[in-house]
């Protein structure tokens, strides 16, 4: 895949295999991360990665999944993540204005798991209290988001935007996400 192809391909995975994740692939992921822009280059992001089986069953229960649809977007049991990626901000260098820091680091994430075939979804719908205390996690330490990860169990398609912006699934179960038209949203000189 060109590295366009795995930008326009990635989706959010909510149904996983249950395979292991090569550690050497989730350090891969974060390496990505580390290398990601950074505002100031104050470089305040630092994970925890989980991919111990017992952990992920408790970090599970933490986690809220396609809110339009739930509890339809559920990953079925069987097909839970198989590793997450805790993303923290460490609040002694930054304590706010660091979204943008997690949004660039997250992303390189997901594109750098999306190549080696693994699927993520990006949650922010976490009860990061009960993950702080599962993981034991120093209070200037931030809890920004979990990633999920695993190999694909489904397909997700995307649909062009029509009256909304709600993700659905068909009686198969097919997921489908619909997305706003290029021409709705690219103004080439000056804004038309
Ligand atoms: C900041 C952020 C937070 C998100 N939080 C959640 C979440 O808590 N639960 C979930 O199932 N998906 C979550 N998502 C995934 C979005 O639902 C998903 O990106 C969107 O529907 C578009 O689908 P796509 O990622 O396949 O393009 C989040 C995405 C972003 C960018």
């Amino acid at each position: 895949m060109s590295f366009y192809d795995v930008i326009i391909s990635r989706r959010s995975i909510r149904q996983f295999k249950a395979e292991h994740i090569p550690r050497e692939d989730l350090e891969r992921m974060i390496n990505a991360a580390r290398l990601a822009p950074s505002a100031a280059n104050l470089q305040p992001l630092e994970f925890v990665v989980v991919e111990n089986k017992k952990i992920c069953e408790k970090i599970f229960p933490c986690l809220k999944w396609a809110a339009y649809i739930a509890p339809e977007g559920n990953p079925k049991i069987g097909q839970e993540p198989t590793a997450y990626i805790i993303v923290l901000v460490n609040n002694e260098i930054r304590d706010k204005g660091f979204e943008w820091d997690s949004g660039a680091g997250v992303e390189n994430i997901l594109l750098t798991a999306w190549e080696k075939g693994i699927g993520s979804c990006w949650l922010i719908s976490v009860d990061k209290k009960r993950v702080r205390t599962i993981l034991n996690i120093p209070r200037h330490l931030k809890i920004d988001s979990v990633i999920a990860l695993g190999y694909p169990a489904e397909k997700p398609l995307v649909k062009e935007y029509l009256d909304s912006v709600k993700y659905w699934k068909d009686k198969s179960l097919q997921f489908y996400v619909p997305k706003r038209k290029l021409r709705d949203i690219l103004h080439f000189n000056s804004f038309k």
